[in-house]
């Protein structure tokens, strides 16, 4: 799945190699000739302006195929990728992302294919070419250690290994350590994966359970995600953990996973997630997803949560806050996803809106309070908090406090602004809107303007275009 104006944008932006790629001057009705197929390369990148070269073009993947042995004790993985996309202009080469360990096979509709390794670009040369509109598989074989991906920001995802398994966050470029693909989340896609690990290891993927089978001490878990999902959100940690299953009131099924030297420390937070769901549903829409749940793990190195689609991930244990938090993300991340990732305000802060919200539920400090204190509105006007675009705190800072305390503040001032009726009117709207989708901050400023009948051009200059501490809106 694929939202088309980004790639329109890589297209502007001079990304799509054409130089040479088509036949010049075909004769009539010749190679290239009107109706004939006029053979490029896919863009190697969708153009985002933080990662230029997530995602490809020329293609649009619907399903991965993971198929994986993993052995914590020597960290050696042996994998199978099977990808299936659609082609979307006539293609004689295309990239995928990948920064895994050595390939030893790679096929394009079952034909060995050439390729080549260009950083995080694996450029493949399909032979057969492939027809736009063409569905294709892409199968790659590869083994070795997936490796650590160090962020702009210096914190690490990627393929982490723990004690006893692996963490494995995916944000904002951490999937192609461990699969190939197009890692931007302008493709979504849906996911199987089939892990296989020695016995006593938990390998916790996104979705559902298809199958747990053990045999000469080994298990094989089966994991499908039928939704929609961006690869960064896609994740198989592993590891030893305490599984437990049940179920939200409205009967959306659990399953959560917890590290046993985490379990006491996350007792009380884990027992809340049905409230959670329950109470953003109630806020929100509908959880967006057939399951919930949460992983739970010790990876002291990694110091964050990621809200991995229908369960979050937590290296450590988590406040409730934090759970809080990630359960928003489904709906806000997950569900509606950004376009580019410089819109990351989109997902932080409507998540640390949606914990405010679930704090003054639980009792603890109202919103107004929090949107007050001395960490958001109580800051001076003199403090670089204030000097940070929101629609744009740049690749270092996109986790930083401005996309996530800011963009908070922003959402409650827009509630003050046009009250309480209209702004839930609104989320819900746009939870609905573009559910499995993408949207910009241009899309949230047309339709908080529709559902409020207001003009909102001022208010939105203060809080999300101009620097500067707001002061009347
Ligand atoms: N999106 C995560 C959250 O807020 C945080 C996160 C993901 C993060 N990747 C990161 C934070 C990298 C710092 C660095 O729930
Ligand atoms: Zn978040």
């Amino acid at each position: 799945m694929r939202f088309r104006s980004l790639r329109a944008a890589a297209v502007a932006a001079g990304l799509t190699v054409l130089a040479g790629a088509q036949p010049a001057l075909a004769a009539p009705g010749g190679p290239g000739g009107p109706g004939e197929p006029r053979y490029s390369a896919g863009a190697p990148g969708v153009g985002d302006p933080y990662f230029p070269k997530e995602g490809n073009g020329g293609f649009d993947v619907r399903h991965y195929d993971v198929a994986f042995s993993y052995d914590p004790a020597t960290r050696r993985m042996d994998a199978t990728t099977t990808i299936t996309a659609v082609a979307t202009q006539d293609l004689d080469r295309f990239d995928l992302d990948f920064r895994g360990p050595a390939i030893s096979a790679l096929t394009v509709g079952g034909h060995p294919a050439s390729f080549r390794r260009d950083g995080q670009e694996l450029v493949v040369t399909p032979r057969p070419k492939l027809k736009s509109g063409k569905r294709f598989t892409v199968q790659v074989k590869y083994a070795g250690t997936p490796p650590v991906i160090t962020d702009p920001d210096d914190s690490i995802e990627g393929w982490v290994p723990t004690d006893d398994g692996a963490f494995v966050p995916g944000e904002p470029q951490g999937s192609p350590a461990w699969l190939p693909g197009s890692d931007h989340p302008t493709d979504k896609a849906t996911f199987t994966f089939r892990a296989t690990v020695p016995e006593g290891i938990t390998v916790v993927g996104n979705g559902q359970l298809l199958s747990q089978t053990t045999t000469g001490g080994r298990t094989t878990f089966v994991w499908d995600s039928t939704e929609p999902m961006a690869t960064y959100l896609a994740t198989v940690t592993l590891g030893r953990f305490q599984v437990a299953r049940s179920a939200t009131p409205s009967g959306i099924p659990i399953y959560t996973a917890v590290d046993p030297r985490l379990a006491s420390g996350s007792a009380a937070t884990v027992a809340r997630i049905p409230d959670i769901v329950e109470y953003f549903s109630s806020l929100f829409g509908p959880y967006p997803f057939t399951s919930t749940g949460a992983i739970i793990d010790q990876a002291p190195d990694v110091g964050y949560a990621l809200e991995s689609q229908t369960k979050p991930i937590f290296s450590s244990a988590p406040s409730l806050e934090t759970m809080a938090h990630e359960l928003a993300h489904q709906w806000f991340g997950d569900s509606v996803s950004l376009t580019r990732w410089s819109d990351i305000w989109l997902n932080e802060g409507f998540a640390t809106y949606a914990q405010w919200l679930w704090t003054e539920h639980n009792g603890g400090a109202t919103a107004q309070r929090t949107f007050d204190s001395a960490d958001n509105y109580g800051r001076a006007s003199t403090s670089s908090f204030w000097r940070t675009a929101l629609t744009d705190p740049g690749p270092v800072s996109m986790f930083g406090n401005v996309p996530y305390n800011r963009g908070a503040m922003t959402l409650h001032a827009l509630r003050g602004k046009i009250g309480d009726a209209a702004f839930f009117t609104l989320l819900k709207g746009w939870a609905a809107g573009h559910k499995y989708g993408n949207a910009t901050t241009a899309d949230f400023v047309k339709e908080a303007q529709s559902v409020s009948g207001a003009d909102l051009t001022g208010f939105f200059d203060v809080w999300l275009f101009k620097k500067g501490k707001p002061t009347t809106w």
